[in-house]
């Protein structure tokens, strides 16, 4: 019987082999990766799938012997929950997937969050990121961010720089986040918010916005949206009205000026200054090589901007729970490891997992967009932030 099942199995991979199947076997790990292929931010799930199957390729000799992954890539079509979570039940019930992540948006990962629990299924997030995410499941571990923790160093700094500013944020989860933190830091050091305005997530027309802005006369502007074209959307809003001829500075997380939107922007994003944890031209030697290996792979469009660096990062903590476990993936043991996960070597300098919230630890930038080499980047001027914990965990964990 042994046998026979033995000899079953070396023709069945003989055929796959001579039929160019994928390498995947019958025990590869499933790892369901949801992200947007369509919808508000579509061109930002192939920039997380290139990134993860980047980090495979190059990496898959370091798994166990015996041990291959597989990574199941599903659309969730933008911010749009219910999809989402029909997507994650079906990875999980149909496909036997025992991981998940990616989820650019919010409102996604906390659809996904209870069935993350329910299965048991760990959950590795590589971009949503409002604070409250990583509290809704004890299955999940945050590799990218929060808005807290690029805007309230961003507060801090503005309020030295600045006296009067004026907020603009999406209307959802990740905007009330970068309001209340720049607010509540810009406040603490001296500055006075002038005015506050939230706005639609999907395609909010910025021009009245914007104009209110400018008949409020601030010193700096600081936006948070989504990543992508609404980000330019509103940089050449900016432009357009003469915001930027005024002289007012605008200022926000990373998001704004996303690497892969930068050279969409053009002059208008010169000089925007923001606080974050990724920029395609920092010049640690970790990310020159990751540069440099994304380059070989598919050239430099899309350039790889934070979700890339968050999505390699995702699958090499993944990568290190396979290793540590000799390819069998246990929950408990899983989200063990997860929160001992360390990198002091990625692309966006040191990071790692608190353990005691499973969310991310890492460095904060400020940084300039400048031309450089006939390209647009945001060029790290400083560190403000060392080894930062989401600062809204922190603070609330003081009380
Ligand atoms: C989020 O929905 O959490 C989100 C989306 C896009 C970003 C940042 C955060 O650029």
């Amino acid at each position: 019987m042994k046998f026979q099942s033995t000899t079953f199995l070396a023709m069945a991979a003989l055929g796959a082999l001579a039929l160019g199947a994928p390498q995947a076997s019958a025990d590869a790990i499933k790892i369901g990766m949801i992200s947007s292929y369509s919808g508000l931010n579509g061109d930002i799930g192939p920039v997380m799938e290139k990134a993860m199957k980047l980090y495979i390729e190059l990496h898959k000799k370091d798994l166990p012997p015996g041990t291959t992954v597989e990574l199941l890539t599903r659309d969730d079509t933008g911010p749009n929950p219910d999809k989402a979570k029909q997507l994650a039940q079906d990875l999980i019930v149909r496909d036997k997937v025992q991981l998940l992540t990616g989820v650019i948006f919010t409102p996604n990962a906390l659809a996904i969050a209870p069935l993350a629990t329910d299965a048991k299924i760990p959950f590795v997030i590589s971009n949503a990121g409002t604070a409250v995410i990583t509290t809704k499941s004890p299955y999940i571990a945050r590799v990218s961010f929060t808005l807290w923790q690029s805007s309230y160093p961003l507060g801090t700094w503005a309020a030295k720089k600045f006296k009067r500013a004026y907020t603009m944020v999406s209307d959802y989860g990740p905007g009330y986040d970068a309001e209340e933190a720049f607010t509540k830091s810009f406040k603490a050091g001296g500055g006075e918010i002038v005015g506050s305005v939230r706005v639609p997530v999907i395609n909010p027309d910025f021009a009245p916005f914007l104009q209110r802005v400018k008949d409020t006369k601030p010193d700096a502007l600081m936006v948070f949206v989504p990543a992508g074209a609404t980000a330019t959307a509103v940089m050449k809003g900016f432009g357009d009205i003469g915001l930027k001829a005024a002289g007012v500075k605008l200022i926000g997380p990373g998001d704004i000026t996303d690497d892969q939107e930068l050279d969409n922007m053009g002059d208008v994003a010169l000089g925007v200054t923001t606080a974050f944890h990724y920029s395609d031209a920092a010049d640690r030697p970790a990310n020159k090589a990751f540069i440099a290996d994304w380059k070989k792979a598919y050239g430099l469009v899309p350039r790889p901007n934070f979700v890339a660096a968050a999505s390699w990062d995702s699958m090499d903590a993944i990568f290190y729970v396979i290793r540590e476990q000799k390819g069998k993936i246990d929950p408990e043991k899983t989200m063990d490891l997860l929160k001992h996960y360390k990198n002091p070597n990625s692309p966006r300098g040191p990071i790692a997992i608190d353990p005691d919230t499973r969310d991310i630890v890492q460095n904060e930038y400020l940084r300039e967009v400048r031309k450089v080499d006939g390209h647009y980047v945001n060029v790290e001027l400083e560190t403000i932030a060392t080894a930062l914990k989401d600062p809204w965990k922190e603070l609330n964990a003081a009380k």
